[in-house]
């Protein structure tokens, strides 16, 4: 075996918004694979938010890759070689440590088989995969929504967000969701069928969320955090119930920001927050996958996905959806 591998490496951890020079791309020779590990050729790869936190050193649930590691992160790729009973070649796989490379040497155990005739294979990084069980899990688990209530969520047209407004519809709910340009607003309401939708570039979100849920909010799904979120909040209807799955406005900060405080409205309403990681639902995961497809076949549910090709072009998507460049969830399509 003689595997020429291409993978972009982190050179320096980045200092607020990650900026080119913080990534390298360097080769390297793939010669063996040892029993259980699987060779993979990498055909996918999942950009998302998370993978921010990753390259900074502060603690946090994942561990921050090393100076000159490979970016770690979610993709699907196919089995080119295996030492393990349980892949053959050609079996189509996802894992959520692939990497930002064209080759993955890995040990069997963390990656999966997926079932290619469900969907197209990319979903397993998607809506079938991590930001689809976050979607499902954050909105039915942790907000709880029902019939009649008003749901606002934010990042609204991302991987999570377009997925947490239409489960909404389905739920009964009448739905705001607030996005940063007119286009991404446009394609909510026309196409995903959204009651609402908010500019937080351009509109007054406070205003906009009062006009929207005159009796206010009964579920938030809080993917932004910052100020876009205490407009929200501040809005609350009694007993409301605010999911915080992410706080994007937070991730590229050097200075913490202060801002309004939120408790009272919390208190008076006695709202309750709680704060959720997706992997918290793993065991619950298969079933959730059967519904999403269910709902993905017969159109209930539209799945939007903004491709980039060439796995060059990696940090520059990446710095992209920092900066709420991507329109729907973001892939790379590797072309090697
Ligand atoms: N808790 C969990 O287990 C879990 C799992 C997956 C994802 N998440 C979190 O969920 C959130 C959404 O993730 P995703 O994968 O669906 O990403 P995404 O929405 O596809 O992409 C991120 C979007 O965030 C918006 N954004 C960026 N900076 C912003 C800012 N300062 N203020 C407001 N919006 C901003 C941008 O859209 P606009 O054009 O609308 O600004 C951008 O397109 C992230 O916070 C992520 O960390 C959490």
């Amino acid at each position: 075996m003689n595997i020429k591998n291409n993978k972009i490496v982190l050179k320096k951890r980045p200092v607020g918004f990650p900026k080119l020079d913080d990534f390298e791309i360097v080769n390297e020779t793939i010669n063996n694979i040892n029993y259980g590990e699987v060779l993979i050729k990498v055909i996918w790869l999942s950009l998302d938010p998370y993978m921010r936190g990753r390259m900074s050193e502060a603690k946090s649930y994942a561990d921050p890759v090393k100076i000159g590691d490979v970016i770690t992160g979610g993709a699907v790729g196919e089995v080119i070689e295996s030492k393990c009973p349980n892949f053959i070649k050609g079996d189509i796989v996802e894992g959520f440590t692939l990497g930002w490379q064209e080759f993955a040497k890995i040990n069997s155990s963390l990656v999966r088989k997926i079932e290619p005739s469900l969907a197209p294979i990319q979903t397993a990084v998607g809506v079938l995969g991590m930001p689809g069980m976050t979607a499902y899990f954050g909105l039915f688990e942790i907000c709880r929504p029902v019939p009649g209530d008003n749901l606002v969520v934010s990042a609204a047209s991302g991987a999570v967000g377009q997925l947490v407004g239409q489960l909404a519809k389905i739920a009964g709910c009448n739905v705001t969701g607030i996005a940063g340009s007119d286009e991404k607003c446009k394609y909510l309401k026309d196409i995903l069928k959204f009651d609402n939708v908010i500019n937080y570039k351009k509109d007054n979100v406070f205003k906009k969320i009062k006009e929207y849920c005159p009796s206010g909010v009964n579920v938030y799904f809080d993917n932004v955090g910052g100020k876009i979120s205490d407009d929200v909040i501040s809005n609350i209807a009694p007993f409301g119930r605010i999911g915080v799955c992410g706080v994007i406005s937070q991730y590229n900060l050097t200075q913490m920001e202060t801002g309004m405080r939120v408790q009272r409205a919390v208190l008076t309403n006695q709202a309750s927050v709680e704060g959720f990681l997706v992997f918290r639902f793993e065991q619950k995961y298969s079933i959730a996958r059967k519904r999403m497809a269910y709902w993905l076949s017969n159109r209930s549910l539209i799945w939007k996905e903004d491709i980039v090709t060439g796995l060059e072009k990696a940090p520059e998507a990446f710095i992209g959806l920092m900066n709420g460049k991507n329109f729907g969830k973001l892939l790379i399509k590797l072309d090697n």
